[in-house]
C-alpha cells in the first residue's frame, strides 16, 4: 500500500519522498484543479461538512439539485440522481429493476460492485467469457424463455479494455434484454462528449440501457450517479433502500462535481490530450515487449503471469521515483497487473522517464511480461 502525505497530481509525496505518479484514476487531473478545489472549499464554508440527513428527510440542499440538473444536461437525459458512492450504483439499479428480469448474464471479470449487486436479487446467474459476445449469445440461446439482464463494466478497471457494446447491443434487441454498463472509468473519457461507452459506440439512446457512473475518477470528486428517464430516476428516489437510507452527499463533493462538470464541458481538449498521451505510451510499452492492452483508454496494464515479476517491477519503479501500483485487488483475473493510469497533466518528461525505466528493467531482467 502506498501511504500518501500529499494530495494527488502528476507528483505525490509518499513517506516524505516525491514521486512521479501514475496511479489512481485522476484521468483529467481534476482532483487538484484550482477551480474544483475553490468550489469545494467555498461550499464547506457555506454549508459545513455534512448535511447529516438522508435526501428524503432534510438532507437535500439546493446544490444537490443543481448537480443533478447539470449531470442530466451533461448526459442528455431527462434526470439524474446522486448518491453515496459509485460502488453502490449497480446495487441501486438492481433494487429498482427487480421484477423486470429473471436471469443475469455477467462478464466473468466484472468489477466487484457488479457482482456484489447480485446479492440484491438472487436470480439465475450466468458468467460469460470476458468480452465475448458470442459466448454471451450461446448462453442467451441456452436460456431462451428467460428475461435477461446483461451486466458488464464499460472500461474494465484493471485491464483498461472497453467492453464490446457494439456486439453486445444487437443481443439486447434480439433477446429483449436489459443492459447495465458500469461506466465508472468511462465517464468524462469515452465518446465524443465524454458520456461513456454507449456514446463511444454511437449507440442510440435506449431505455433498456442503464449506466452506473461515478464522480470519483475523471470528474476528480466523489459520489455515484445514475442518469436516465424520469421514470427510472423517480423509481430510485422512491424505492431504492440504499438511496433512501443513506446520508446525502456532503457539500464539498457536490460543489466539486458541479465545478468539474463545467471544466469537462468547456475543455474537451483535456480528454483528447490524455488519450493521445496514453496511446503513445501504450505503443512504446508494447514495443518494449511488455504484455498490455490495445484499447484507447487511460489505463495501461502491464500484465504478468508470475506475481513476483509484477511486484518486482513495481518496487523497481518505486525505488527509482515512480509510483505504478501493483494491483493487489479483488479480481478473478489470473494475471498479475501493474496498472499505469495516465492523466491529462502528465508531461513528456514523465512519460519518457517511465519508458526509460521500463526498458532498463527489461534489459536487466531479460523477461517479457507474462
Ligand atoms: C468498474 C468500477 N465500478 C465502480 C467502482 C466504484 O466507484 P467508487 O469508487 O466511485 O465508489 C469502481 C472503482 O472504484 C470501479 O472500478
Amino acid at each position: 500500500m502506498i501511504l500518501l502525505n500529499s494530495g494527488i497530481g502528476n507528483y505525490v509525496i509518499s513517506n516524505g519522498k516525491r514521486y512521479s505518479y501514475f496511479g489512481g484514476n485522476n484521468y483529467l487531473g481534476l482532483a487538484g484543479h484550482p477551480a474544483v478545489k475553490e468550489a469545494s472549499i467555498k461550499a464547506t464554508e457555506k454549508y459545513g461538512v455534512n448535511f447529516s440527513a438522508s435526501r428524503i428527510t432534510s438532507g437535500t440542499a439546493d446544490i444537490h439539485l443543481e448537480l443533478e440538473s447539470k449531470l442530466s444536461e451533461f448526459k442528455g437525459k431527462q434526470d439524474a440522481v446522486v448518491f453515496a458512492s459509485g460502488y453502490l450504483g449497480n446495487s441501486i439499479l438492481l433494487e429498482v429493476l427487480k421484477g423486470r428480469y429473471t436471469a443475469v448474464f455477467i462478464d466473468q471479470y466484472a468489477h466487484p460492485s457488479l457482482t456484489t449487486a447480485l446479492h440484491c436479487d438472487n436470480k439465475d446467474i450466468h458468467y460469460y467469457n470476458h468480452c465475448d459476445a458470442e459466448h454471451l449469445e450461446d448462453l442467451l440461446v441456452r436460456h431462451k424463455g428467460s428475461s435477461p439482464l446483461i451486466m458488464t463494466d464499460g472500461i474494465f478497471a484493471l485491464t483498461g479494455e472497453i467492453a464490446p457494446l457494439d456486439t453486445i447491443y444487437p443481443l439486447l434487441k434480439k433477446y429483449s434484454a436489459l443492459l447495465i454498463v458500469d461506466d465508472a472509468h468511462s465517464t468524462g473519457i469515452l465518446g465524443k462528449n465524454g458520456k461513456g461507452t454507449p456514446e463511444y459506440f454511437n449507440l442510440q439512446d435506449d431505455e433498456n440501457i442503464f449506466q452506473s457512473e461515478t464522480m470519483s475518477k475523471a470528474l476528480g470528486g466523489y459520489g455515484g450517479f445514475i442518469s436516465g428517464s424520469t421514470i427510472i430516476i423517480d423509481s430510485i428516489r422512491e424505492k431504492s433502500a440504499i438511496y433512501l437510507s443513506s446520508t446525502a452527499l456532503p457539500p464539498s463533493v457536490v460543489a466539486a462535481g458541479i465545478a468539474s462538470l463545467e471544466i469537462i464541458k468547456n475543455e474537451p481538449g483535456l480528454r483528447v490530450q490524455m488519450l493521445h498521451r496514453a496511446s503513445g505510451l501504450r505503443k512504446e510499452i508494447a514495443g518494449l515487449g511488455f504484455y498490455t492492452n490495445k484499447d484507447e483508454t487511460p489505463i495501461i496494464p502491464v500484465m504478468f503471469s508470475e506475481k513476483h515479476k509484477a511486484m518486482g517491477l513495481s518496487s523497481f519503479l518505486e525505488d527509482s521515483g515512480i509510483i505504478v501500483p501493483f494491483m493487489n485487488y479483488p479480481s478473478k483475473q489470473d494475471l498479475h497487473i501493474l496498472r499505469i493510469a495516465v492523466s491529462a497533466g502528465h508531461t513528456d518528461s514523465q512519460a519518457d522517464e517511465l519508458t526509460g525505466l521500463l526498458k532498463k528493467w527489461k534489459n536487466r531482467n531479460q523477461v517479457g511480461s507474462t
